[in-house]
């Protein structure tokens, strides 16, 4: 889909539809005041008819408006004028765009950057419109024998009551980037399992290096092995794909300033294990790649805007399967840092390629160490599928990421990670087990990865409950790139 900014009058634009809202009572917001003028007070009458209520989210498209050059007029429900924010705004973009799908308009403007949404300003509105028009016409059909038809609308101009400044431009082109970044991390965690295996992935990674000029680095079993990376070799022993550790690197600032280092969780299925999980609704860990899926995703997105900031993704990737030779429970394995860890359950798979993971990322001398991983079911049952869980050594680190979350509209919550629940992770053989029972799952899964990052500043993102969907809307969300994208932008523009 094509995206603009456009001065101009809601009056005067020649299109398949614009786009306006109505308050509840039937107050007009100011692009349908200025419609309604012109059309001498049609919008007014349809109103007063009763046939638009102006309740959150109701729509109604009207054609052939006398006075008025588009095609259509489509009235959104903005519900009462004193209770819109920001998500009373996003409700009425995506009931705009649902009812705008309906009809055959190719192209349509919104006129909803107008409206007044407390603690939000023009750029903010420009990039939420964006990235659910985007969502709206997001398709994943690659594996389907007959694609689903196009979507008609093909272009969407956002008014823009002034003159669009570059604060309004930067908006878009960022909107644009996270976009293609989200859409990125859908397809590859919407894929399969038999497709989306670990060498797909590093495949994909060096074709980006490649589109992008990143510097690639995939390591193979027997290099991991050379590192001493037993714990993330551990979970790979039980399937026939070959674990990799994917490495890009983008260079966007000066080569001495240190890197932002971002560490996903690459399991293209998990199984379990020998601790394998029930069958029902098993075929979502294929989505236990989400975390890898989303940092590519932010890379792209800020190779896309050419962030001035230097940043490295690292992916430890596997299966995680049941076989002759799979880890089982009680097994020890020494990790990349040198210490041990007893497996007493072979599900809690995440935390054990991802410790070699954040050992590994040390040698980037990084000025900060994000991780995030589909880790647990817990984070899931604490946070449900709104936030996702935040974890971090540093107060401060955590408040910026928080920060981020709630300027991209993808928010994280902040859980402890006091020194209190380190003691469920106590093993009587090893210098610690890789489960702190069903206490505090959450908790005690970042408690592990604390143990591994230690000598920089690192948060830890549990996204287990908010990259995917369940159910009849059953896909990746795209989650959370625009957190994470947002985040990068906010410390290139702190430098
Ligand atoms: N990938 C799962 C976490 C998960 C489960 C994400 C359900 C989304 C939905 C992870 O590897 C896992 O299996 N975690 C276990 C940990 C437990 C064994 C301590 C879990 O959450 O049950
Ligand atoms: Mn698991
Ligand atoms: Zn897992």
């Amino acid at each position: 889909m094509e995206f603009s900014i456009k001065q101009s009058n809601s009056e005067k634009q020649r299109s398949a539809c614009v786009v306006v809202g109505v308050y509840a009572g039937g107050k007009l917001s100011p692009a349908a005041l200025a419609l309604d003028r012109i059309a001498q007070h049609h919008l007014s009458e349809v109103i007063a008819r009763g046939d638009m209520d102006g309740k959150l989210a109701n729509t109604l498209v009207l054609h052939r408006v006398p006075g008025i050059v588009a095609e259509r007029v489509l009235l959104v429900g903005l519900g009462k004028a004193a209770e819109f924010s920001a998500k009373q705004f996003i409700d009425a973009v995506r009931a705009s765009l649902g009812a705008l799908h309906k009809t055959a308009s190719k192209d349509a403007v919104f006129y909803l950057t107008d409206l007044a949404v407390k603690g939000r300003d023009e750029a903010w509105k420009i990039k939420q419109c964006v990235l659910h028009a985007a969502e709206s016409v997001f398709r994943c059909d690659q594996l389907k024998s007959k694609p689903a038809d196009a979507p008609a609308l093909r272009k969407l101009q956002l008014g823009c009551a002034d003159k669009p400044g570059t604060a309004a431009q930067t908006a878009l082109e960022q909107a644009k980037a996270i976009a293609s970044g989200m859409a990125l991390t859908k397809t590859l965690g919407n894929l399969p399992g038999n497709i989306c295996t670990p060498t797909y992935l590093a495949d994909q990674a060096t074709a980006m290096a490649k589109t992008h000029k990143l510097k690639v680095t995939i390591l193979e079993e027997k290099d991991m092995e050379k590192l001493g990376m037993h714990s993330l070799l551990s979970v790979s022993h039980g399937s026939r794909q070959p674990a990799k550790l994917i490495t890009l690197e983008y260079q966007g600032a000066d080569k001495k300033q240190k890197p932002i280092v971002l560490v996903g969780k690459g399991i293209t299925f998990d199984s379990g294990g020998i601790s394998l999980k029930p069958g029902a609704e098993m075929d979502e860990m294929k989505y236990d790649m989400c975390g890898a899926a989303s940092v590519l995703g932010t890379l792209q997105a800020i190779a896309e805007m050419k962030l001035k900031l230097n940043v490295v993704i690292v992916i430890p990737s596997s299966e995680n399967l049941p076989d002759g030779s799979a880890s089982k429970p009680g097994d020890i394995v020494k990790s990349m840092s040198g210490q041990t860890i007893e497996i007493l359950n072979t599900d809690a798979e995440g935390r054990l390629v991802l410790c070699d993971a954040l050992t590994y990322a040390a040698r980037f001398e990084p000025d900060t160490v994000v991780d995030i991983a589909t880790l647990t079911g817990a984070c899931v049952i604490a946070l449900g599928h709104v936030a996702s869980g935040l974890f971090s050594n540093e107060d401060k680190l955590a408040k910026e990421l928080l920060a981020a979350g709630d300027e991209a509209q993808d928010r994280a919550w902040h859980m402890p990670l006091w020194d209190d629940y380190q003691q469920q992770l106590d093993s009587n053989f090893a210098d610690m087990q890789n489960i702190g029972g069903r206490a505090a799952g959450s908790i005690t899964a970042a408690c592990f990865l604390s143990r591994f990052t230690k000598d920089y500043r690192w948060a830890h993102l549990d996204i287990a409950g908010t990259a995917w969907k369940s159910g009849k809307e059953k896909g990746a969300t795209g989650r959370p790139v625009p957190l994470l994208t947002q985040y990068l932008i906010n410390r290139a523009a702190a430098k």
